[in-house]
């Protein structure tokens, strides 16, 4: 130690638990956490012995492959086993074993918690090998990890644990190996050095090696820190188990640029007295080391400075956290159910998705950025496992509550998620606050299910605020009730003739249909809804039903608006002139008979008269001689009268030359004599022009029928007139 000197204690920033190592131990946690089921790892879940320790406390067992037959037998008698595969990954046979049995019995369960890193070693090393393919990998053959990527090699497979064994093997295979495309890969903890080493051996055999630089990052990044820190130390600690491949690469980077480095497991191996005195200690550890070892490890070196109680003030990594503190964290990683932040202290912070919003379908990766800082609630804090639990929607609930307050005030429209039902109400969340609808705000009828709103986003105002409780009351209701107000406002201020909508079906009534405009509701009366005679609008349409109507009168005094349904296109007048004229033959049907004639439907909804002069050749005593209802019978159309929709049909005119000759006007002025007014039109029925508006409209039925108007019967038969089929014979 320097006289006057200030000795430090510094420990590098990537000291402890990785991602991989960390989302390992996260899932087994939360296995631990649901309960009911015996949880196991498949070989020690990381090379701690502390941490380890702490797991056979907690139940959990540690088993390995040959245990697993009976783990399964045991789940087929309704044990529940869940198996965790650590982050080294496992061997390929043994994870296929795992999910056939996941897929085949209910109760077992397991977590593959192989790091992503090493997954994809795995995958390259499936992806090439086989025929006249050789993979070589870096490391070190009897790890774990090595063991588990060389399972998923096809055909031939290599390790060398360093440049040297690779380059002595180059040597004796060179000519063996020649026409074999290699691949190189790195166990993903190896050494930076003697990575780059052997690409240029492997570059000697071939000109073109397939390289794959798998070496983790974080493994990177923490042996790049770990020298640059030992390079100004007098003195290192590395803490970390000896079986554990990083830390022990870990300990050889910092032994290489300071001779003072010492390897221990914990601060119980620490001879700290020993290692005193010193300028400056710097203080790293393996990826599997908890934060909570190197903090005792960090905590008993300072006691040997004289300043240790200066020093706490003023270095960051011993700054401590508590339940209750509210922190400011700097985003340092995000996944889609938590985001992880740098406290500035060893714990690292975990925020899960549901501390942060209430909105299932949020995606974290768009919400955050990495380096985004704010402040959040801490939970807790575990130093088993270095994590604190944290809550941005804690404090953003205390910050958002003034807004909650405001919007009571200014009556400011409100968005949230429905949480859940609760007696008497349901609870919304707004602004990361709880705030309580009454059942009779909701909009939901009394008695109604109020659980259907449950997990719906819904819009209210605040109705009622209790400051001193930090209560607040919200209604669905009122809004949905301004928001009515305010549609039909702006529909009556825009509706006008001719404007043609497109809605549901509401009701029927004896007289006519009510369709929803928006917000506003229109009546078809029911001589709109066909051009048939009908005797209900169910005939046409039915409740639900979206059809497309038109604005045929505007009531804005009563609010009453007179719709159509019909149209031009739909007119079986204009259907007819479309098809047929005048002399024409068609196939008719026969709806009705007279006594002096037969009326036939030539179109639907246009029917036309057969005078009974033009059934037959010969004198018939009545219409049904010769026809009967229903009867389809083909007839000369002799006659259209467009202006009063009127038409004259002849079977006589195809039977005999003479008449067909002439024309049926001239040739039968029976059919003058008898009108076709008395056939009575559908379309005359009820004219659009005389069906009362809307709501108050007459019903059809009170209108006045065609039948009642010139009822055909009523009308003096052609035949009492004068016989006109006599004349022109
Ligand atoms: Fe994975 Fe890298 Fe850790 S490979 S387990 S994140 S050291």
């Amino acid at each position: 130690m320097t006289p006057g000197a200030t000795p430090s204690v510094t420990v590098a920033k990537h000291a402890g638990f990785c991602f991989g190592v960390r989302r390992a131990t996260d899932a087994l946690e939360r296995e631990l956490a649901e309960g009911g089921r015996t949880v196991c790892t498949l070989g020690r879940l990381i090379h701690n012995d502390v941490y380890n320790a702490s797991l056979d406390a907690r139940g959990v067992r540690c088993v390995c492959a040959e245990d697993l037959d009976a783990i399964f037998a045991e789940c087929e008698r309704g044990a529940a086993y869940t198996v965790v595969v650590r982050a080294h990954g496992e061997d390929d046979g043994v994870i296929c074993r795992m999910k056939d049995a996941a897929e085949r019995l209910e109760s077992f369960r397991f977590l593959d918690c192989t790091c992503p890193y090493v997954d994809k070693v795995r995958r390259i090393a499936r992806e090439n090998s086989g025929e006249r393919r050789l993979f070589i990998l870096l490391g070190a053959a009897d790890h774990p990890e090595v063991r588990g990527i060389m399972s998923c090699v096809r055909g031939e497979g290599l390790v060398f644990a360093d440049s040297a064994e690779l380059e002595a093997w180059i040597g004796e295979n060179r000519e063996k190996y020649r026409d074999f495309s290699v691949c190189l890969a790195a166990q993903t903890t190896q050494k930076l050095s003697e990575w780059k080493k052997s690409l240029k051996n492997i570059e000697k055999l071939y000109t073109k090696p397939i390289i794959f630089d798998t070496i983790c990052n974080v493994t990177a990044e923490r042996q790049t820190e770990a020298k640059t820190l030992a390079s100004g130390s007098d003195a290192v600690i590395v803490i970390g188990s000896r079986s554990s491949s990083n830390t022990a690469k870990l300990y050889e980077v910092c032994r290489s640029v300071c001779e003072r480095t010492y390897l221990v497991g914990d601060a119980g191996e620490l001879d700290a007295a020993s290692i005193a005195p010193f300028n400056k200690l710097s203080i790293t550890a393996g990826a599997s080391t908890p934060i909570s070892v190197i903090r005792e490890v960090e905590r008993k070196m300072s006691e040997n400075i004289e300043n240790f109680e200066e020093l706490l003030e003023q270095h960051d990594s011993v700054k401590t956290i508590k339940s209750g503190d509210v922190v400011t964290g700097i985003v340092s990683s995000i996944f889609p159910n938590e985001i992880h932040m740098d406290l500035g202290t060893k714990a690292t912070g975990v925020v899960t998705k549901e501390q942060i919003t209430d909105d299932p379908n949020a995606k974290l990766d768009e919400m955050f950025k990495i380096g985004d800082e704010f402040d959040v609630f801490v939970i807790k804090v575990s130093d088993i496992d270095g994590i604190a639990t944290l809550s941005k929607k804690r404090v953003d609930s205390d910050k958002n509550w003034k807004d909650i307050a405001a919007a009571y005030e200014s009556g400011e429209i409100l968005e949230g998620r429905i949480m859940e039902a609760v007696k008497g109400g349901v609870i919304i969340s707004v602004k990361e606050n709880r705030v309580f609808i009454p059942a009779s705000q909701t909009g939901i009828p009394r008695d109604g299910d109020l659980s259907a709103l449950v997990g719906t986003t819904q819009r209210i105002k605040i109705i009622e605020v209790r400051a001193d409780r930090r209560r607040a009351y919200g209604s669905i209701r009122v809004v949905a009730r301004e928001e009515r107000k305010a549609k039909e406002k702006a529909f009556w201020e825009t509706v006008e003739e001719g404007m043609i909508f497109e809605g549901p079906v509401k009701s029927l009534t004896s007289y006519g249909a009510f369709v929803d405009l928006g917000g506003v509701d229109g009546m078809v009366h029911m001589s709109e809804l066909s051009w048939t005679r009908i005797k209900h609008p169910s005939e046409v349409v039915k409740v639900g039903d979206v059809i497309k109507v038109f604005v045929k009168a505007v009531d804005r005094e009563r609010g009453r608006i007179s719709l159509g349904y019909k149209t031009e296109d739909t007119d079986p007048w204009v259907i007819l002139n479309s098809k047929y004229a005048t002399g024409d033959v068609a196939n008719v049907k026969i709806v009705s008979l007279m006594p002096f004639g037969a009326f036939a439907e030539v179109v639907p909804g246009v029917d036309g008269l057969i005078h009974i002069s033009q059934i037959t050749d010969h004198k018939i005593e009545k219409p049904g001689d010769v026809l009967e209802v229903g009867q389809v019978v083909t007839a000369k159309i002799t006659a259209i009268d467009q202006e009063n929709r009127k038409i004259s049909l002849s079977i006589r005119a195809l039977m005999d030359p003479t008449v067909d000759l002439a024309p049926a006007e001239e040739a039968a002025p029976a059919e003058e004599a008898a009108p076709a007014e008395e056939a009575a039109p559908v379309e005359e029925a009820a004219p659009v022009e005389e069906a009362a508006p809307v709501e108050d409209a007459a019903p059809a039925e009170d209108a006045a029928p065609a039948e009642d108007a010139a009822p055909a019967e009523d009308a003096a038969p052609a035949e009492d007139a004068a016989p006109a089929e006599e004349a022109a014979k």
